[in-house]
């Protein structure tokens, strides 16, 4: 059946609006909330084998990767598993060693991406365990993995990669926690994740609210040279994720800088006309993300504050995005919804195509 717009201008818009619904259709069937168990019927026959392995590489491209990045830490955690997160074509370029006892983890979207598919080959190769996380039933990758898990976030067709990547995320915080679910000294950490996802589409729609809020901010710096997007821990993936909407669709240029680096060169881009955007939402770093911010401001940015509704402990003339709050490790599927929003206003003030952006393909099927 041919897809449809329906009532938006662009399917880029549609996706973004859909988040609510897709998330939730990742969950389907998977996620028991009332016995706070997760049931991937794809990885069943492979639990054993990834438990007891020694390593787990995460090996995608673009918005793909920044899903793995922005899941590693939740997943070290919980299965005490050491996670490698590649992009496929540099895994390539080095030749990577891989082992037998290694479980390899794809995502695509597409599940044909040439970059992806061929890294896949080379560990399949090499006898790692092979699983892929693709949104496309029946395309190469889901084909040619040992096993996977289908994200059902339904077809994407905008070029730029919204709900493929919240469905991402969810697809990976539900592997790691059927995987660490023999584990009873985290049930307390995996219960509090279990209730942040149940709340998680009510809470994406709140964000979705936000919506003029972002078209305001977008008026205020479309004709910016450069936009910057800083924070760091799990929030550095949403950094890099919301640079690379604006960067594809907008044409304007961003980058997402890990706030601990800031003293190691980034420091020096920071003037009173430079746009920030920090994101300060409450989690263990939250003070070390608060230094950032003053060191910013003295060199007299002003910067866009991403936080949570009601935190009092953000400077009160600072301009604030705010989004409702949930556990660390789901934060980054509240945060990066503004951002897709805003990359999505930038472009259309900048005249861009937003579906099809200059110079890409949705699914790069060369090298
Ligand atoms: C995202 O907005 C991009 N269009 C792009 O980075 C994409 O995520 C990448 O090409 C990987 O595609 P895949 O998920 O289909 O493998």
């Amino acid at each position: 059946a041919a897809i449809m717009k329906g009532k938006f201008d662009t399917f880029m818009q549609k996706e973004i609006y859909e988040q609510p619904e897709s998330v939730v259709n990742t969950m389907r069937g998977r996620v028991n909330f009332d016995e706070q168990r997760i049931t991937l019927g794809g990885l069943r026959a492979y639990l054993p084998i990834m438990r007891r392995s020694r390593r787990i590489v995460f090996i995608a491209c673009g918005t793909s990767y920044h899903s793995c990045l922005a899941t590693r830490a939740i997943f070290e955690e919980l299965t005490e598993i050491p996670v490698g997160v590649e992009l496929a074509s540099d895994f390539l370029d080095r030749k990577t060693p891989i082992f037998r006892d290694d479980v390899c983890v794809f995502l695509s979207q597409s599940g044909e991406t040439a970059d992806t598919i061929m890294a896949m080959r080379y560990c399949m190769d090499r006898g790692a365990l092979c699983v892929g996380v693709v949104n496309t039933v029946g395309s190469t990758i889901s084909r040619e993995t040992h096993c996977g898990v289908h994200i059902n976030a339904g077809p994407e067709v905008g070029v730029a990669s919204t709900k493929a990547y919240t469905s991402q995320y969810v697809a990976l915080m539900m592997i790691a926690l059927q995987l660490s679910e023999d584990r009873i000294s985290f049930t307390e950490r995996r219960n509090q994740i279990i209730n942040g996802l149940h709340s998680l589409s009510a809470q994406i729609t709140k964000v979705l609210e936000l919506d003029p809020i972002l078209e305001e901010l977008a008026e205020g710096i479309h004709k910016n040279k450069s936009l910057l997007i800083m924070g760091r821990g799990m929030q550095h993936a949403t950094c890099l994720e919301g640079a690379l909407k604006i960067k594809e669709i907008s044409y304007m240029h961003s980058e997402g800088i890990l706030a601990g680096e800031l003293k190691h060169g980034p420091l020096a881009l920071i003037d009173e006309n430079m746009p920030v955007i920090i994101i300060m939402t409450r989690d263990s770093l939250y003070p070390k993300v608060q230094s950032a911010f003053a060191q910013i401001t003295a060199r007299k940015a002003r910067p866009i504050v991403l936080c949570n509704e009601g935190d009092d402990g953000i400077p009160a003339n600072a301009t604030t995005i705010r989004v409702p709050q949930t556990v660390d490790s789901l934060q980054g599927l509240l945060n990066i919804i503004p951002l897709q929003l805003l990359s999505y206003h930038l472009a259309v003030k900048n005249g861009c195509d937003v579906d099809f952006p200059r110079n890409l393909a949705k699914s790069v099927t060369v090298e």
